[in-house]
């Protein structure tokens, strides 16, 4: 990495200050939202296959990667995979696991770790989820409703966001986590990614799910994950999410804005005063304290859309 910088000619103290970022969807737009716009952060962002050039050519075209991007291969089922990438970084923003970082976190010069979870650590208390309910982050999912709902994402990511907190304890170790509702927004990658794909599914499609979302942009959540790092004073966890909207919504702002696409015209189940998911709200309050301004649902949609289409992911 030092050989890096030095062909970059970035000699200077600061310029060896780097960041990892592993290779996930949303922490994409956090290498295209900040770090690599300031003039002094370098990315260490690991890839599976360097080699792959489905799955790098649209980080190395981001301005500033020819000079602070590094990529490094990194497999989360091979031990100490991550640890040249985490080496000489000051913060570590990481989707997944944080043991896998372990060995490196103990003896390095890292300030803070931001780790990715989700609302499904949060949301599944056993308390009811009414309309007129607020979550918050002092809620904590139970594992023993997640296994009765045989929810198995749900169980593993607060299986793991408890795993990271008592790591984080018992290691005296700075860590902040982000747990945002379902990711919508603009697509970096040229493929669709798992939280945008049923949405270009939808274009065709007979019906569409009675359901309701608190759907969080892409660059909200980035955000979120960069002023977690810089805000000294941030600690704990942060929600992100949008306020409770049901799917007739969304499908009416899709209608107004693209009327000539293929939408489905009703529910897959009809019976609209069974929601499958409770409309119950989130509370934005910790992550504003931040300075997040979240991004209206139709701008979200919009951009969503658009760069399904400018990509041509979706049938029109
Ligand atoms: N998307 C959402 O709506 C949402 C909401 C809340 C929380 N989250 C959380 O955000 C995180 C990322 O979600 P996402 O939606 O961005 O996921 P995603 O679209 O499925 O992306 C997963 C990324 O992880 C990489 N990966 C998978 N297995 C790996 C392995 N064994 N070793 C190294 N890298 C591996 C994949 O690389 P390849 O491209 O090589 O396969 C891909 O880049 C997850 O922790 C998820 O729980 C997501």
């Amino acid at each position: 990495m030092q050989k890096q910088m030095e062909r970059a000619g970035h000699k200077d103290e600061r310029s060896r200050e780097s960041g990892l970022c592993d290779r996930s969807i949303e922490l994409h737009r956090i290498l295209a939202c900040k770090p690599l716009t300031s003039t002094w952060l370098h990315v260490n962002a690991t890839v599976r296959d360097p080699y792959d050039r489905k799955k790098t050519e649209h980080l190395l075209a981001l301005d500033g990667a020819n000079e602070r991007l590094h990529l490094f291969k990194a497999e989360l089922l091979e031990e100490g995979s991550f640890d040249s990438a985490v080496e000489g970084c000051i913060g570590v923003f990481h989707t997944f696991l944080l043991v896998i970082l372990a060995p490196r976190i103990r003896s390095s010069i890292i300030k803070r770790v931001i780790i990715t979870s989700s609302l499904a650590a949060v949301m599944l208390t056993g308390k009811p989820l009414a309309d007129d309910v607020v979550a918050d982050e002092t809620w904590f999912s139970d594992p023993v409703v997640c296994e009765k709902l045989k929810d198995w994402y749900m169980l593993s990511k607060t299986l793991a966001e408890r795993a990271a907190w008592k790591f984080s304890e018992e290691k005296v170790m700075d860590m902040v986590t982000i747990n945002p509702d379902t990711v919508l927004g603009p697509l970096l990658l040229p493929t669709l990614n798992t939280s945008v794909e049923p949405i270009a599914k939808l274009v065709g499609a007979e019906t569409f799910r009675n359901a309701t979302c608190r759907l969080a942009d892409v660059r909200d959540v980035a955000n979120a994950h960069i002023f977690a790092f810089e805000n000294p004073l941030a600690c704990g966890r942060y929600c992100v999410a949008g306020k409770p909207t049901h799917s007739c919504e969304i499908f009416k702002m899709l209608r107004e804005l693209y009327p000539h696409l293929n939408l489905p015209q009703k529910y897959s189940d009809e019976n609209l005063s069974m929601p499958a998911f409770p409309a119950f709200q989130v509370s934005q309050e910790r992550v504003k304290s931040l300075g997040i301004k979240f991004t209206s649902l139709e701008v979200s949609l919009k951009d969503t859309v658009d760069s399904l289409m400018a990509k041509n992911l979706l049938s029109v």
